[in-house]
């Protein structure tokens, strides 16, 4: 008997597919951007701070597809419902979509990093226009796109507080935290990722990813105690995710949606 399996190289190149990355210009989104590019990919990075989008498209100067850029905020509906035709302009179509923004706020954004008396509706609306209804209103606009090839695909960037509750003990002493928004935004993602993969299939495949805690300068308090709790040991970097999305974007993992890939250093296997 001959089986005809196809070769990894062949399963994973991704030559003349389009993906675009939402908060292509940030930390975990230009490590995608890289992975898929080197797959062969054409690129279409969207991310409301046009600095960073000019540095991240400068970085992919050695792709050999095309890389576009679009500077939009996706907390704004009329925005994101014209970036359609801004990327039918730029690529004719999109094979792969991939929801990696994040409103993840800072310690100088008043009702977010504090306690749960202090967290504003207005944070709470924000972080679930950004980390929810911008995947689902993304889906939606761009599905007629990525159904015409009948092997769309659609990633989303979940975070294992989508998973798990906070241990606040890890940020005391800091001016760090975890805000109930965050968590419930990244928890509705993980499960309109199932939502979608049996409304959308067979044509699209949805999937997830969910992070673990990246190493971004935070004080060493914090980082030794989440370190201490991670079986491996450290945290993560933007190139632990190149692997995961490479896979799931292409055809590597071609029978398999509604899924979602844990990359947190076994943070969630205790
Ligand atoms: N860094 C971590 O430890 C970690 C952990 C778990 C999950 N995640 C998730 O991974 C994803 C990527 O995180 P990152 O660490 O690369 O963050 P990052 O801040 O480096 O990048 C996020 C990008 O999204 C863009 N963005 C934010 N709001 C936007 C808006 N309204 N419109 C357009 N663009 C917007 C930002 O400008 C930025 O370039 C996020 O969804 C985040 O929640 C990160």
């Amino acid at each position: 008997m001959e089986l005809s399996v196809q070769s990894l190289a062949d399963l994973g190149n991704m030559t003349g597919r389009v993906a675009l990355i939402t908060g292509g210009a940030g930390h975990i989104g230009r490590a995608m951007a890289a992975a898929l590019a080197e797959a062969g990919a054409d690129l279409c990075l969207v991310d409301r701070n046009g600095e960073a989008l000019a540095s991240a498209r400068a970085e992919l100067h050695w792709a050999a597809g095309n890389v576009s850029t679009h500077q939009i905020d996706l907390e704004r509906e009329d925005e994101r419902e014209g970036l359609v035709a801004a990327v039918r302009e730029s690529h004719g179509r999109i094979a792969v979509l991939v929801n990696n923004a994040g409103f993840v706020g800072d310690s100088q954004l008043g009702g977010w990093v504090t306690d749960f008396a202090g967290q504003s509706m207005e944070t709470w609306r924000r972080a679930m226009e950004v980390n929810l209804a911008a995947p689902f209103h993304l889906a939606q606009l761009f599905a007629p796109m990525l159904e015409q090839n009948g092997r769309g695909v659609i990633i989303n960037l979940a975070s294992i507080y989508g998973l798990l509750g906070p241990d606040m003990r890890l940020y005391e002493g800091t001016k760090m935290g975890n805000p109930a928004a965050y968590a419930a935004s990244k928890g509705g993602l993980v499960q309109l990722t199932r939502w979608l993969s049996t409304t959308l299939a067979p044509r699209i495949r949805v999937n997830c990813i969910t992070p673990g805690g990246l190493e971004r300068g935070q004080p060493e308090s914090f980082r030794s105690r989440y370190v201490e709790r991670t079986p491996l040991g450290r945290m993560g970097r933007e190139e632990d995710f190149k692997g995961a999305v490479h896979f799931l974007a292409s055809d590597l993992s071609a029978w398999m949606t509604g899924q979602n890939i844990v990359v947190d250093g076994g943070w969630s296997a205790w």
